[in-house]
């Protein structure tokens, strides 16, 4: 019995009393007009307008579950945080999505996998807001709001597009790693269980004596790698949008538990200068032969959600998030999303949103931030200024900040300065080449065609194929004859549908 349960039929209003009737309108007489006081149907009526809260801007569609990391190797040369101390148990949370699509979207369109975590560590929340690929699109912020709009509708018609979509890539040719992503196996796992996740950022990292790292960090599916065909996503699409939500929350219900292994890549602070290529520019990996893969820790997922609006629709995951040894870093993308996402929060949910239970930190919080709309914790009668002579504790930190790194020169809007490597092209073209096999390479010219003739014009079109040429020579080539052979089919097509 709940503590709602304590009139006979159990129901109340939400001031506590009991509901007079979920059924029956209160009216003069029978058949007579409904009451202006009927305060329980104003209440129910009132409270069903404002049962949603937006969508999120991106990653609109997703699901989650709660879990468990566990550090299992020693890592304390690296960070002094202390989740990532071995032994250490920390509760967390997981959340899921798709990346373009609203709310109601299936889940097996083609598109890049949200994969965030907020961990409930002792220090306070870390959140770890990444996708199922290593790298991204685009390299400054001022780019992202221009890119998703770009990926979601049309002004007019409210449709999506495949001609804005690449006009905007095109034009961005530092996309070309992260397209090339997208438009092979990743861009349609099978099931979030079997995909890997990347914090994808170069994050800092804080030893207890002080000494920095520059870490990438790498959670790799113990359920193995597995993906949809193009026939088999769409088919799934139309038979069950929700897939991949009801696949993770059916598993858990059945104790199937996914887990996934943390490894990290560490660059010595020092190298980071003279790199190859920019280590903060997040449309590059690092090479796993400079920066091999270190062991962490586990995670698993053992726990549904008990209510998906409380625990999943209002969690707020934030890169902003970091705890003690845990740093941001100067890719320009991260200190943008730093800002983005608390806001976004602000006004999705509502300026306590950190309030929350899904949010609050697992250690006593002692902020002065106070009051605002729908604020339940408070700090009684203690001051609310600092500093304050009543005994609250401020923070009092002064000199080099602990997750800090050197910068200096005049404001300038920029590229990032040029390292020996630096290019849009390269590590696509050896992503094509390399990574990818015979059959791959096959598939990927037949989605890229296949998504260019779906409505691309020119001039699109031929800067598409200079693109494409620039990722690959050969698999530009196999791109533009099949669109151009595609093309002419489709011509043919529509002159016998005339005749
Ligand atoms: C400057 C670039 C970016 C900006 C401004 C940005 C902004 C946002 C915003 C406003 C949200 C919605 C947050 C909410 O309502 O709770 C969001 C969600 C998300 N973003 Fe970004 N984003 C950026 C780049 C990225 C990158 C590079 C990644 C991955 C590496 C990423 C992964 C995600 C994920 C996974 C979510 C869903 C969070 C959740 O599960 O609640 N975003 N982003």
């Amino acid at each position: 019995m709940s503590s709602f349960d304590h009139n006979a039929s159990g129901a109340t209003t939400g001031s506590g009393a009991p509901a007079p009737s979920d059924r029956n309108s209160l009216t003069v007489g029978a058949d007579g007009p409904i009451v202006l006081h009927d305060v329980h149907f104003l209440e129910q009526m009132a409270h069903f307008n404002r049962e949603k809260v937006p969508e999120r801007q991106p990653h609109a569609k997703g699901a989650g579950a709660f879990g468990v990391f566990e550090t299992t190797e020693d890592v304390s040369r690296y960070t002094k945080a202390a989740l990532f101390q071995k032994g250490v148990s920390t509760e967390m949370l997981a959340r899921f999505s798709t990346v373009a699509g609203e709310q109601g979207s299936p889940d097996t369109w083609r598109d890049v996998r949200g994969f965030s975590l907020k961990f409930y560590t002792s220090e306070g929340n870390y959140d770890l807001v990444g996708n199922n690929t290593p790298v991204f699109f685009v390299r400054d912020p001022m780019k992202f709001p221009h890119f998703i709009r770009s990926q979601k509708r049309l002004p007019d018609s409210g449709l999506r597009d495949n001609h804005m979509q690449w006009d905007f890539w095109t034009n961005n040719p530092e996309t070309a790693h992260q397209v090339t992503y997208l438009m092979g196996e990743r861009g349609l796992p099978r099931t979030w269980r079997h995909m890997n996740g990347y914090g994808s950022h170069t994050y800092l990292w804080i030893n207890a004596a002080g000494e920095k790292f520059w870490v990438k960090y790498h959670f790799h599916t113990r359920q193995g790698m597995a993906f949809f065909s193009n026939a088999e996503a769409s088919a799934m699409s139309g038979a069950d949008a929700d897939f991949h939500r009801r696949d993770l929350f059916e598993a858990i219900a059945r104790g199937e538990h996914p887990s996934w292994r943390l490894s990290v890549q560490v660059m010595p602070y020092a190298d980071a200068k003279k790199y190859r290529f920019n280590p903060f520019d997040l449309t590059k990996t690092w090479s796993h032969k400079d920066y091999p893969l270190i062991p962490v820790g586990t995670m698993t997922l053992n726990r549904n959600p008990e209510n998906f609006f409380a625990q999943i629709e209002q969690a707020a995951f934030s890169p902003g998030n970091t705890v003690p040894g845990i740093g941001l870093s100067p890719d320009k993308m991260l200190l943008g999303r730093a800002f983005a996402y608390a806001d976004a929060q602000r006004n999705r949910i509502g300026t306590n949103f950190h309030q929350l239970p899904v949010n609050q930190p697992k250690v006593p919080v002692n902020t002065y931030m106070f009051d605002g709309q729908m604020a339940y914790h408070h700090s009684g009668a203690a001051p609310v200024h600092a500093t304050n002579s009543g005994g609250r504790p401020w923070a009092d930190g002064t000199g080099a900040a602990e997750g800090g790194w050197e910068a200096d020169g005049a404001l300038v809007r920029s590229a990032y300065t040029l390292h020996a490597e630096d290019d849009d092209f390269g590590q696509a073209g050896t992503l094509v080449r390399k990574v990818f096999n015979d059959a791959q390479r096959a598939a990927l010219v037949d989605q890229v065609a296949g998504s260019l003739l779906g409505g691309v014009r020119s001039p699109v079109l031929e800067r598409a194929f200079a693109y494409w040429q620039s990722v690959d020579a050969d698999v530009g080539r196999r791109i533009e004859e099949k669109v151009r052979r595609g093309a002419v089919a489709a011509k043919l097509a529509e002159g016998m549908g005339e005749g």
